[in-house]
């Protein structure tokens, strides 16, 4: 080794010892007769001191040295007499004795520290000096930490860690898949997997009764902060098990791994149903950290039976009577909001990505009195009844949306986190752990006229509601469930299908011909005729379990070494790119 220790370990029990440590040059100081350097590796910062009335030479060759040299530096361990306790090695630094510049550096186009000036895409670009940043290296030494927690529970528990095929067939359903041409057979294309959904289930077939795998997933969809075009999943699947029992087996997994990672214990996960999820918080994916739910004022939508509440029609408020729904959310001590606080607000529901009309309030003053945006056609004993439908108390800020079901809903979900965000309620430190389960098995799809599976097509439904699958499929359930974690779906899974006429009778109902069932997945239905059987799985998002874990956020990015920016390109390696004309001669392409 070219060192003795790390720049991370050394303190004040080394004082005196002779020292050797090698690293990059991440700050210097030249204070007339001292220089001082930061010399920085993976483990941490040491202070390099020169000398000008020892060690002249050494002390003018550490003032011309630039930032990022890599350096390999011998002296002596010596006590501090400007500590800082802010640092493991800060009680200490090394008088330096001999100094080696094992290579130089240009000037890095952005500072390398823990706050860095430089802008997305010139971190990007420079992706492995981004990664010498303290807190950007630091998340992906504790993803590894979660990896390891991760196989260990498992390992423990008899799952087997098997590899699956990359260089699949192309059976798009949901997202688009990524496609690789075939040189040996020209015209024709592999597909990279979105998941290895088929292959863990055929893995049951074979009888492995437990696996998992940690493996790459591709998909070409539109991009978010939580969504990479490949990205890792912890993939799993058991055999001869019932919901229940997947479920416990990986909130266990979770709990294991928060406990070793961040020494936290939490508590058994709570449970919601699906239509529960959507009618208080507005999404499938709840933020449980606050309470806020949202309350119905009137719901003459399909799914309140064209006879829920109304306590607003009839006041010749046309929006209100013509709204399929209208719903609200109470913020607790928001009564003093501005006009400007209020048209900022009302702004914000009204983007397209929310899609609201407008936005009502209701003020309830702290003298009792009540005022809203719909004064005109509402008198004081009516809001009072909207009020108490809230509970609400002097102080509080009553916001009301009304529209179409589903995007009323959608957005009544976003104002509320929002809201919660504003009001500071989406604590760091907190960890509210869900399951979301008894989701619909379908969803229609408008723009095709079809139903699509809202899992994917190999989830079982629910005995009890398989008279519906041909009356009324969208009320059908699915024995589905996913793990949600502060507002992030952090897991998808469900008990499968393994029987061929069921799996026939699933594809038929997502528009399949028999022959474009057979043409896709016919592996999978011949192998449910030779002893499939009972099984279920799920698969968490790794990335998202780690930003999860590591700092309670839903950024991936910044958890992955190597990402790909918002338009899906590599800007480091500046790809996607063309190919050269024989390249594309030999796959068959123009
Ligand atoms: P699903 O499609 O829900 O289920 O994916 C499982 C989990 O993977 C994560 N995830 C993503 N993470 C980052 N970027 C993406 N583009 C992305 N897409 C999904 C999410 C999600 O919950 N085969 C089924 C699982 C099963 O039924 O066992 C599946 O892939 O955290």
């Amino acid at each position: 080794m070219l060192r003795t220790h790390t720049c991370g370990e050394l303190t004040i029990k080394n004082i005196g010892q002779p020292v050797t440590l090698c690293g990059w040059l991440a700050r210097s100081r030249d204070l007339g007769g001292m220089t001082f350097i930061d010399l920085r590796d993976r483990y941490g910062i040491t202070q390099l001191m020169f000398n000008m009335d020892t060690h002249k030479e050494l002390c003018e060759q550490a003032r011309k040295l630039g930032r990022e040299f890599v350096l390999k530096t011998t002296g002596k361990v010596s006590e501090r007499s400007n500590k800082n306790s802010k640092m493991p090695t800060g009680d200490i630094e090394i008088i330096v004795e001999k100094l080696e510049v094992l290579n130089e550096s240009k000037t890095p186009p952005f500072t390398i520290e823990d706050e860095s000036d430089g802008g997305d895409d010139l971190r990007m670009k420079y992706r492995y000096l981004d990664l010498r940043r303290t807190p950007v290296r630091n998340n992906l030494l504790q993803r590894h930490k979660v990896a390891q927690a991760v196989r260990e529970y498992f390992d423990a528990n008899g799952f087997a860690d098997v590899e699956t095929p990359f260089l699949i067939k192309s059976t798009p359903e949901g997202a688009r898949d990524f496609v690789v041409p075939s040189r040996l057979s020209p015209g024709e294309f592999y597909a990279l997997p979105q998941s290895p959904q088929t292959f863990k289930q055929l893995l049951m077939v074979s009888g492995f009764d437990r696996y998992y795998q940690i493996v790459r997933c591709f998909r070409d969809e539109d991009l978010r902060a939580d969504r990479q075009p490949e990205f890792t999943q912890i993939d799993c699947e058991m055999s001869f098990v019932e919901q229940e029992d997947v479920m416990n087996m990986f909130e266990g997994m979770v709990k294991h791994v928060f406990k070793k990672v961040r020494g936290l214990e939490l508590p058994a996960f709570k449970r919601m149903t699906y239509t529960d999820a959507m009618k208080y918080y507005g999404v499938d994916k709840p933020d449980l950290r606050f309470e806020m739910k949202i309350v119905e004022l009137k719901n003459l939508s399909p799914s309140g039976g064209g006879k829920g509440e109304d306590v607003v029609s009839g006041k010749n408020f046309k929006v209100y009577d013509d709204a399929e729904l209208i719903g609200g959310i109470c913020a607790k001590g928001c009564a003093e909001y501005t006009r400007k606080q209020l048209d900022e607000l009302t702004d914000w529901v009204k983007r397209p990505q929310i899609g609201a009309g407008g936005l009502g309030y209701i003020k309830f003053n702290a003298d009792g009195t009540l005022k809203s945006s719909f004064d005109k056609f509402f008198d004081e004993a009516s809001l009072k009844k909207i009020a108490e439908k809230f509970s609400a108390k002097p102080g509080d800020l009553i916001l009301i949306l009304a529209g179409a079901e589903e995007r009323t809903r959608k957005a009544l979900g976003a104002l509320r986190l929002e809201m919660g965000s504003k009001l500071g309620l989406r604590d760091k430190n907190k960890f509210e752990c869900l399951w979301v389960m008894d989701f619909p098995l379908f969803e229609w799809n408008e723009e095709e006229k079809r139903w699509f599976a809202m899992h994917h097509p190999f989830t079982s439904w629910k005995k009890e509601d398989e008279g519906l699958l041909n009356t009324n499929p969208g009320a059908v359930r699915a024995n589905a469930y996913d793990v949600v974690i502060n507002g992030v779906e952090l897991s998808s899974g469900s008990i499968r299908i393994h029987n061929r006429s069921q799996q026939e009778k699933m594809f038929k109902l997502l528009g399949l011909t028999p022959e474009e069932a057979n043409y896709k997945f016919g592996f999978i239905l011949n192998a449910f005729e030779y002893g499939a059987p009972p099984h279920g799985g799920i698969a968490f998002g790794f990335d998202r379990f780690c930003s999860m874990v590591i700092n309670n956020e839903d950024y991936i990015r910044d958890y992955i070494a190597f990402p790909k920016n918002n338009s899906g390109r590599d800007i480091m390696l500046d790809s996607p790119s063309d190919i050269d004309a024989k390249q594309k001669k030999e796959l068959g392409l123009k």
